[in-house]
Order: structure tokens, then C-alpha cells, then sequence
């Protein structure tokens, strides 16, 4: 079969398609026939040598992809919920190597959910890490109360397009930020307000913000503190905080996630296929390429514009 693997931590061009045997299926996985996988910033940053590289190095050479949706065609003896010919999808292995850039992936059975129907395997597969972030910022690692204020930053990107649909259906006000020429987007998703970040400073703006998803963090996570009530929340995606930070926090009584990881769970990807089901959640694939192009998808998501999500179908 053919996968997408490189050799060196480095540039999107070291990303090569090669032929790799079919994957064995353990007594608790599935083996899947993928059909799309979705590409994150994680993705990337672990190519270039950053994010988890210093954990997966082992594993060279490796072939990412943790997020992807397609049919089964083998189960393992320990698996009661799936059988083959189920649509499936799901953040699968994660943080582990994951095998996903390729045309068949085995996959823990508990870490997936049976695709919806009339809900397609590219908007499953756009729908597993980043739906999973913000889910589990808003429902584990922090709560999110009807009528709380929230902020979501980058709401135009994979996390926060999630993000703004998922809090509103949980009865919050939003507030979100993007630049200018994403302001009709976010505000399709149901924001009630939104803050261009590059023509005003978004503290001058706003304040008695309940609860923050902060997607930038550094030098902004301070700016994020200062529009918080005293007793908020804040759930910060990047690593890279510094003991000034924790203190301008604790200053304020904050209950403050500095660096969440996001988890496998077949339980919350089973509540976003609900979601997905009801109409609730609609996933916004601005950009497809091929397995042969998946070089083309990291470029694009080191862009930093990416909109919404960037989905390799096969
Ligand atoms: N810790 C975890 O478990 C976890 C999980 C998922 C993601 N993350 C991290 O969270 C971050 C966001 O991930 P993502 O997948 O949502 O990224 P993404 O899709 O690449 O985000 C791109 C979006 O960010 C917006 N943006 C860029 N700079 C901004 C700023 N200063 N203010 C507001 N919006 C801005 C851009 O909009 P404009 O073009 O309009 O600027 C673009 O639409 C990444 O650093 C990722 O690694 C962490």
C-alpha cells in the first residue's frame, strides 16, 4: 500500500509517498481503508523537528496523520462495537505515531465513532483533533456554563471554527477573533461579536470574559488574562508559557489549563458524531489535496490562514 512518510525532520518536501506492507490488526484495533485524513498544525510542527518529534524520533521513518475517517475491513477478536464495512472516523494513537498519511491505518476500536449518515468521510475526518480540542476544553479541562462569556481566538481556524459552534450550542455569548477578510465566516458560525485582532487591540474592546480558549499563546496569553473576570478560565493550546504568565494568572484567582493535551476518546467523538448528526456541528473544509500532494497540505496549514480545516481525500 502507499503512505506518506519522511525519512528527516525538516522541509514539506521530505514528505514522500512510499509502499509500506498493510497493517496487522490487533485483537483491539480495526484496520481501516482510509478514505480522508485531516491535517493540523501539530502535523506540521512535528515534521519540522518541534511539537512531539522528540518523542516520535524512534519511530522514523514516520508517517503522521492522526485524524481520519474510512470504512473497516478487519476487526480485531477483543472488538464488540464495529464490524467491517462500518464508516468510522476518529483521532486515532495520538500522541503516538500515528500511520494515518496512508490507505489503510490500523486503529484502536475504542478511539473511533461511526459516522453519521448523510455526514461524508471528509467532513468526518476534518472533524476528529480540532473538534476534540475545543469539546474537550469546553466539557473536561474546563466548563462551560449557559450564559458564560467566552472568547475564542483564531475563530476562522480548525480549533476555533469548532469552538464557536460548540459554545454557542452550550448557551454561551462569543466573542472571536480573526482578521478582517474572515469576519463573514466567524460570524456565520454564530458569533455574536467579533474583534478584527490586526485593526484594534482586542483588550481595548472587551472584558468580564467568563471563560478564554487562548490559540496563540506567548506574548498574548498576558492581553487574554487582562479582559478575564477574577475567578475565569482560560484553556491555552500552545506550549511555551513563562513564570510571568502564571503569575499575572494566579494575581487574577484564574483557573488556567497552560498547555491542554487533547486525548483520544471514542465516548466525545461518539457526542461530535451526534453533533455532526444533528446539524449542529458543520465542519468547513476550505482546502483538499491528494495523498500524492500532502506536502502541498502542510504548506498550506504553515500558512498560518488555514480557514477552518485542510482534508487529504484518497
Ligand atoms: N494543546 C492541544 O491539545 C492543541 C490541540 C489543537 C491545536 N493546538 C494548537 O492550537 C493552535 C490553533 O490550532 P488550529 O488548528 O486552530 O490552527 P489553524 O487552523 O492553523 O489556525 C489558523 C487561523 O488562525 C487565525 N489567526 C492567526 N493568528 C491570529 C491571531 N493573532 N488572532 C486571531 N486569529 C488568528 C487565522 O485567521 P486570519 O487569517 O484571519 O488571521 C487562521 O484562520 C495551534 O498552535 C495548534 O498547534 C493545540
Amino acid at each position: 500500500m502507499k503512505v506518506v512518510a519522511f525519512e528527516e525532520f525538516g522541509a514539506a518536501g521530505n514528505l514522500k509517498l512510499v509502499d509500506r506492507p498493510m497493517p496487522a490488526c490487533g485483537p483491539d484495533e480495526v484496520v481501516i481503508k482510509t478514505a480522508a485524513v485531516s491535517v493540523n498544525p501539530v502535523d506540521v510542527k512535528t515534521r519540522q523537528g518541534e511539537a512531539l518529534a522528540s518523542q516520535l524520533e524512534h519511530a522514523l521513518p514516520l508517517v503522521l496523520g492522526w485524524d481520519i475517517a474510512g470504512e473497516v475491513v478487519a476487526v480485531g477478536r477483543n472488538v464488540q462495537n464495529l464490524s467491517e464495512g462500518d464508516d468510522v472516523f476518529g483521532m486515532i494513537l495520538f500522541p503516538k505515531p500515528p500511520n494515518g498519511y496512508a490507505q489503510y491505518v490500523a486503529a484502536p476500536a475504542d478511539e473511533l465513532a461511526l459516522i453519521p449518515a448523510g455526514v461524508s468521510y471528509e467532513a468526518a475526518a476534518a472533524s476528529t483533533l480540532a473538534a476534540l480540542t475545543a469539546w474537550q476544553a469546553f466539557t473536561h479541562f474546563g466548563q462551560i456554563k449557559a450564559g458564560d462569556r467566552v472568547l475564542i481566538h483564531a475563530a476562522s481556524g480548525g480549533v476555533g471554527h469548532f469552538a464557536v459552534q460548540m459554545a454557542k450550542h452550550l448557551g454561551a455569548y462569543v466573542i472571536a477573533t480573526s482578521s478582517a477578510k474572515n469576519k463573514a465566516f466567524v460570524e456565520s458560525l454564530g458569533a455574536d461579536e467579533h474583534i478584527d485582532y490586526k485593526a484594534v487591540r482586542f483588550e481595548d474592546e472587551i472584558g468580564d470574559i467568563d471563560f478564554c480558549l487562548e490559540t496563540q499563546g506567548g506574548a498574548q496569553f498576558q492581553r487574554s488574562v487582562s479582559v478575564m473576570r477574577d475567578g475565569g478560565t482560560i484553556i491555552n493550546l500552545p506550549s511555551g508559557l513563562v513564570d510571568s504568565d502564571r503569575e499575572a494568572a494566579e494575581r487574577k484567582g484564574l483557573f488556567v489549563n497552560y498547555f491542554m493535551h487533547v486525548f483520544p476518546s471514542g465516548e466525545n467523538m461518539r457526542e461530535i458524531a451526534a453533533m455532526l448528526g444533528d446539524g449542529t456541528l458543520v465542519p468547513h473544509i476550505s482546502e483538499r489535496y491528494t495523498l500524492e500532494e500532502t506536502a502541498e497540505a502542510h504548506e498550506h496549514i504553515e500558512s498560518g490562514r488555514t480557514v477552518g480545516k485542510v482534508v487529504i481525500t484518497l
